[in-house]
Formats: structure tokens, sequence, C-alpha cells
């Protein structure tokens, strides 16, 4: 009995553990957004705080436009989405884009890679690159990004925080054609308590229900977290993880104030 208990409790730790991706509103809206600038392929940006889930909302995106394989030909790969190192130069963005399509890296000069890039975005009919954290990318690299725009007609979407903006802001020709933007915003306090509800009944799934739209719960939550969803996220997750473990099968005040007082 004891051991069945521990194997469930181990599960349901695991199942907290591994990432999982929910439908909000503010995500549905990035989506609309997404598939305009996709259709029109027009460029833009997607700028938020950090932890307001813009990473998250472009990964649901891809996985609703995923590669079609087609048998014998190369794959159609409607969007291709890249995460940048710090200070990324053309090299390595032109090194992830083949990596995100699933072809090998050939040796060669920039200009080969380039070349290769360009061949790459038009055999698998690319329609969207999206490139997150694009502050990153070095200045002179955005001459790069903005004729993967021009000569190839692919709606380039540049993600990150106001760094970003400020980033686009110092050249003009950027600046121009990245005027589009979609804002993913901290939650209002409807929101908020919609989305503790959606992350009791779908992401924390516990045995027993532990009611955290309570008005004393949800002061406690709201008091230090203020609407960004991966903090919500992180204490929920966290709470959740500690009252198993504590034998408890569901999230009572006491372990959300013990969990909390571990958040600055
Ligand atoms: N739609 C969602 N469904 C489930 N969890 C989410 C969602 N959006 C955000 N999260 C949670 O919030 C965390 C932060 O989200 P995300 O990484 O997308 O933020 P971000 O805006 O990209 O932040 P940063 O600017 O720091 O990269 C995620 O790790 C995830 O736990
Ligand atoms: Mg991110």
């Amino acid at each position: 009995m004891t051991t069945t208990l521990t194997l469930d409790i181990e599960r349901e730790i695991q199942r907290l553990q591994t990432p999982q991706i929910v439908e909000l509103d503010q995500v549905r809206s990035l989506h609309t957004w997404l598939d305009n600038q996709r259709i029109s392929r027009q460029p833009g940006r997607i700028l938020g705080e950090s932890r307001t889930g813009k990473t998250c909302g472009i990964k649901s995106y891809l996985m609703e436009h995923p590669p079609q394989q087609v048998s014998g030909v190369v794959p159609q790969v409607p969007v291709v989405v890249v995460q940048v190192p710090q200070d990324c130069s053309a090299k390595q963005l032109y090194t992830l884009i083949i990596e995100a399509l699933q072809f090998r890296i050939t040796k060669g000069t920039i200009l080969d890679l380039r070349q290769r890039v360009y061949q790459l975005l038009n055999d698998c009919q690319v329609q969207m690159l999206v490139i997150d954290e694009a502050d990153r990318i070095k200045s002179k690299i955005f001459a790069d990004v903005r004729d993967i725009y021009d000569k190839l007609n692919i709606a380039v979407i540049l993600v990150g925080t106001e760094r970003l903006n400020a980033v686009i802001n110092r050249d003009e020709q950027v600046k121009n054609r990245f005027l589009a933007y979609f804002q993913m915003g901290v939650l209002n306090s409807v929101q908020f308590e919609q989305t503790v509800a959606i992350w009791e009944r779908d992401i924390l799934r516990l045995p027993v229900p532990s009611n955290l739209t309570n008005k004393s719960i949800l002061r406690l939550l709201r008091k230090k977290k203020r609407g960004y969803i991966g903090i919500l996220d992180m204490i929920l997750q966290q709470a959740a993880i500690v009252a198993l473990r504590k034998g408890n099968f569901k999230i009572d005040l006491e372990t959300l104030k013990e969990v909390m007082a571990g958040y600055g």
C-alpha cells in the first residue's frame, strides 16, 4: 500500500516537472497576430517583459504549424523558430536555421553558408522565421536578418524584452521594417484569477481540490507576483510538489506561504 502511494507520488511529481503549455487568451491572440504576419509575409516584433510567456507562445505556434514531410521531397516547413545565443554572429544564426530545418551543416565560407540557408529556406517553402531573444544578435547582423525578409519574402519576427526595442530603434532601416508588434502583457486581476483556476484544473491536477481561487489564497498569490505567468507557474508547480512530498494531496495555505517565502 505504502509502496503504491510512493510510486504514485513520484509519477505525479514527474508529471508536474514536465513543461505543459496552456492555450490562454493571450496566446490565442498572439497566434492570430502571427497568422496575419505569416500569411501577409510581413515582419514584426513580439515584445514583453521577462516571464510573460513569449517563448511558450511561440513554441505552441510552432507545434500548430509543424513541418510536412511529403515522401521523397524536401519537407515543407511553414514556421522556423531559433533561439539565438549572446552576441550571435551571422555564422551562428545561419547554423541555427539549418539545424532547425534539420539539415546537415556543411563546411565553407560565410558566403557559402548564407547561400545554403537561402536555398534551404526556399526549398522548404518557409513562410515565417521567428528569432527568439533577438536582442542578442550583434548590431551589424541585423543587415543579414533584413535580407532574409527583403530577398526571400519571409515574415521575420523578432522576439524580446524592451532591450530588443532599444536595439531595433537604433537603426532606422531595421526599425521601419519591424514596426508591426505584438505586446505580451502581465495578467490583470480577472485574467489572474482565471489563470489560477486553469492551472489548478489543467496543470496541477492534484487529487484533492485546493480551491486556489479562494480569496485568501488569491490575495497571497497576487501580493508578490503581479501577474507574471512564469512566476505564478513556478510557485504553483513548486507548491504542488512540496504538498505531495509532505503526503498532502492538495496545496494548503500553509504550504503556499512556505513556498512563497522563498521568492523575493
Ligand atoms: N501558455 C503557457 N502555458 C503554460 N505555461 C506557461 C505559458 N506561458 C508561460 N508559461 C510558464 O511561464 C514560464 C515563462 O514563460 P516564457 O519562457 O514563455 O517567458 P518569456 O516571456 O519567454 O520570458 P523571457 O523573456 O525571460 O525569455 C514558462 O517556463 C512556463 O513555465
Ligand atoms: Mg523567452
